[in-house]
């Protein structure tokens, strides 16, 4: 494993990875962005492409490639390696061999439950028959999306897939943990029968779930035509977004996102081209979800079915995407029609048409309601009930006047009105406001010592410093005394970490790093020697 990590190392640098996801700027030396983390307008957010790591000023995250990918991406330290292992193009070596039970437990839990999914999308995968594949592609899904997603089949046996895994070495009680068997009377059963299933990965795109669809002749016409995981320590709905693995670079790249309903409407969105597309999985879009959105991309385009219940439903996400902080526009599709429908019979353009004409979710409402109210008055009281909420949703000030603003043009009559009428709306409690975050002022507040000893391990770290390191170690020492010196060199590395960002921030940019060194010196020398007068001046006192 230690291997695997190194060689992702070697191959990915600091710059690469963090650069996917915040847009680093070079000033001078240094790289910065604003702060992924926390809420910030100037960036306080540092990267050293010599070190590999990263240090927030403003909320002190720091780390390398494998932390920043585990707090982005919201993952334990083996889905960040997953992740960055796929970007470095490197396999993971895990030391294999089943653990036979009895006093070995020694791979954990969790990691036991991704082994068993991912035994268990293979054998799906390898069960997919020809007419399942024919009904996949009469739906318009192409061979190479059901490889790319990995579709598979859960046939009308009801124990194959249990039988499987058991034989490969899981145990009943984690079959039933993963959520692909449950309890029966005579022993375990499979979840899913009967089923074309879909595999719903986390953001590493390790398999976390399955949804499934019902298909083929001895299915139960009583039977649900999704079936979808229950919760398990892997699978969270609320958390969880079907695709967002695969649309998570091209929602950065696209800078939005588009959210449809189901399955069959996230593979073909992404074949006709959006592949920034996602799906929540048999449950209401969440603030989580828009929170998972919010790593890559602030804007959101919700497309859902057009029928009464999809206006509904599509409402309903966007009022959460708002309180999650998104700009939510919304695309109306033909009535009757859901994403597949209009990308299967309409091609491709009919979908992009429909996305590029995505309205804002304000007008969307307002149009909608117009259509529908019977008169002004009507027309006005809808509004009031149905769209100031979501407008005491939107945290932008800005956004909210521009649409005020919008709404008393359309209902001819005041802003102020609006705005009156938007007071008596109770405001949504948001998740807790995020501060911008004061930052620490390291150059003035820090000690002089400190300063110094900061330029230097910075100087030190650099693979060609600008200055003459020992020279300045040497000078450093005899200003300080050995044990002042020593105290310093024994600091925490994560404490030194921090110091080098700030040498780096406070003289990245000077003219002349030793004139500010000979300062530097001469201000601690000048603190020594205040310190040694005082000593000698207590002794002279105690000798009196
Ligand atoms: N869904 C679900 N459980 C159900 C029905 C639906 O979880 N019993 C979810 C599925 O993710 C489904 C989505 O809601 O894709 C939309 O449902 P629906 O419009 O009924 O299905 P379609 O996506 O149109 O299904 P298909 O096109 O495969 O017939
Ligand atoms: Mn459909």
């Amino acid at each position: 494993m230690s291997d695997t990590v190194q060689q992702i190392k070697d191959r990915l640098s600091i710059v690469d990875v963090v650069s996917q996801y915040v847009k680093l700027d070079r000033a001078g030396t240094t790289l910065r962005a604003r702060c992924p983390f926390h809420a910030e307008k100037t960036p306080s957010f540092f990267v050293s492409a010599d070190r590999g790591t990263y240090h927030c000023f403003g909320c002190g995250e720091g780390g390398d490639i494998f932390t920043f990918v585990e707090k982005i991406e919201g993952l334990d330290f083996r889905g960040a390696l997953k992740v960055l292992a796929d970007k470095a193009g490197v396999e993971i070596v895990y030391e294999r061999g089943h653990s036979t039970g009895a006093g070995q437990g020694s791979k954990d839990e969790r990691e036991r439950l991704f082994e068993l999914l991912e035994t268990t999308a293979i054998f799906y995968t390898s069960r997919l028959s020809d007419d399942a594949k024919q009904y996949l592609r009469e739906r318009g899904i192409t061979d190479s999306t059901i490889r790319e997603f990995r579709l598979g089949l859960a046939g009308s046996g009801w124990t194959d897939a249990s039988d499987q895994l058991k034989q490969k070495g899981f145990t009943d009680r984690e079959i039933v943990e993963a959520g692909v068997g449950k309890k029966g009377d005579r022993g375990i059963l499979d979840k899913f029968r009967n089923r074309i299933m879909f595999p719903i990965a986390d953001s590493a795109g390790r398999v976390v779930g399955f949804s499934g669809r019902i298909f083929g002749e001895n299915a139960s016409p009583e039977a649900p035509k999704y079936l979808n995981s229950p919760e398990t320590p892997l699978f969270h709905k609320s958390r969880i977004l079907y695709g967002f693995d695969k649309a998570k670079l091209s929602m950065r790249k696209l800078s939005c996102a588009v959210l449809v309903e189901g399955q069959v409407d996230l593979l073909l969105s992404h074949q006709a081209g959006w592949g920034n597309t996602v799906a929540v999985s048999g449950t209401a879009f969440t603030q989580e979800h828009a929170q998972l959105i919010r790593r890559m991309t602030d804007n959101l385009v919700i497309a859902l079915d057009a029928d009464e219940a999809g206006i509904k439903a599509a409402s309903r996400a966007a009022r959460a995407a708002l309180q999650g902080g998104l700009n939510v526009k919304v695309a109306r599709l033909p009535s009757g029609m859901d994403p597949a429908d209009l990308i299967l019979k309409e091609g491709p353009d009919a979908w992009k048409k429909a996305i590029r004409e995505s309205k804002d979710i304000i007008t969307f409402l307002l149009d909608v309601l117009e259509e529908h109210a019977k008169s002004p008055d009507n027309f006005r009281r809808s509004v009031e009930i149905a769209v100031l909420p979501f407008l005491s949703d939107v945290s932008s000030p800005i956004a909210r006047e521009q649409y005020a603003r919008e709404i008393a043009a359309r209902l001819k009559v005041s802003e102020s009105a609006v705005n009156e009428a938007l007071g008596k709306v109770a405001r949504v409690p948001q998740s807790a406001p995020t501060h911008e975050a004061v930052p620490r002022v390291a150059t003035q507040k820090t000690d002089r010592v400190k300063q110094a000893y900061a330029l230097l391990l910075w100087q030190r770290s650099l693979e060609k410093p600008a200055v003459d390191v020992l020279q300045f170690e040497q000078e450093l020492h005899d200003a300080t005394g050995a044990e002042i010196f020593k105290a310093l060199e024994q600091l925490p590395e994560q404490e030194k970490e921090i110091l080098r960002f700030e040498g780096e921030r406070a003289h990245g940019k000077s003219r002349s790093l030793s004139e500010d060194w000979e300062l530097l010196l001469r201000q601690v020398q000048g603190k020594k020697r205040s310190a040694e007068l005082y000593e000698k001046l207590s002794k002279v006192e105690e000798g009196e």
